[in-house]
């Protein structure tokens, strides 16, 4: 090749490749724990907040988030050393209590979704649904807004709209009064101004999800159960959804209903009013 049309094609490439760095925006981070580098030139993906990543339906979110490959995921634990240990190091695991609004700031940073699994360990004191299914909700919301985060999904429980009936006067007496301090919780997101998703499962049941079909309900009326694994799939497939934005819904399992039927459910719930 003449040194003229050598030097040409050289420059081009120089070219190209400072073009494509440019269009992928600011360089994602390097991982916390592996300290791996996305590729170069790679685009910056959305990044997916979880709190209460370590629980049980939590762990599931984090999981399937990872195998679609398609955010970046941050998952947030009170004792992270503990979480990367137990769950897995491949997770970019975070400090946050989120009775502990301190802590709660850096770790919501350049959200783009923040996914709430967290639950009440306890049935009073700091560790108790006033603290944690409202409070730490309600702190949760707070620093999401405060971090310009898209949207906040909250998965809260079927009860938690419902006027009464024995179900809820039980779970409640069980409960430490959960599904009153969680109504609470979700009306402090409602009230937020965040775009939002509240999904309020049945009974959760550690089963293989995709094995039965799912209803997506409102007004609270019908109880039922549903797989910590369906839910994660659901709540997942509410990010960024503007059929799912802005609405509260139960969820429950229906054998009787095709199992992939609840992808195009979402458009047909109602959106909230401000007095739910
Ligand atoms: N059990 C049911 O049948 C049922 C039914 C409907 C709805 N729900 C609701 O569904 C959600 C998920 O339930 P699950 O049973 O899968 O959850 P889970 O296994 O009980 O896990 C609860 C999660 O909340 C976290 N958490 C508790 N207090 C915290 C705090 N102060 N700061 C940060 N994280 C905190 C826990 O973290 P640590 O690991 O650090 O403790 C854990 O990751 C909960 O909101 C639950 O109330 C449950």
């Amino acid at each position: 090749m003449p040194a003229r049309l050598a030097t040409t094609v050289l420059l081009a490439r120089v070219l190209a490749g400072l073009l494509a760095f440019a269009a992928a925006g600011p360089v994602a981070a390097q991982h916390e724990l592996t300290g791996e580098l996305p590729p170069v030139g790679a685009a910056r993906r959305e990044l997916v907040v979880v709190a209460g990543a370590t629980g049980r339906s939590g762990r599931l979110i984090i999981a399937q988030l990872r195998s679609a490959g398609r955010y970046e995921l941050r998952a947030l634990a009170r004792d992270p050393r503990a979480a990367a240990r137990e769950i897995g190091a491949e997770y970019s695991w975070v400090a946050a209590d989120v009775t502990q609004p301190e802590t709660l700031a850096s770790a919501l940073d350049g959200a783009t979704y923040v996914i709430s699994a967290i639950g009440a360990r306890e049935r009073s004191g700091p560790d108790g649904p006033e603290f944690v299914d409202f409070g730490g909700v309600r702190n949760l919301v707070d620093a999401a807004r405060s971090a310009g985060v898209r949207q906040f999904v909250l998965i809260s429980s079927a009860g938690a709209g419902g006027e009464g009936g024995f179900n809820r006067w039980l779970l409640n007496l069980i409960g430490g009064d959960v599904l009153t301090w969680k109504a609470r919780g979700e009306a402090a997101l409602r009230a937020s101004g965040l775009p939002y998703t509240i999904v309020r499962p049945g009974g959760l049941r550690d089963v293989p999800g995709g094995q039965a079909g799912l209803l997506l309900l409102q007004g609270d009326r019908k109880s039922g159960d549903v797989s910590r694994a369906d839910v994660a799939s659901v709540v997942i497939a509410t990010l960024g959804n503007p059929d799912a934005t802005g609405k509260t819904f139960e969820l429950i399992t229906d054998p009787a209903v095709p199992r992939e039927a609840w992808r195009s459910q979402f458009r047909r719930l109602a959106p909230d009013v401000a007095s739910r």
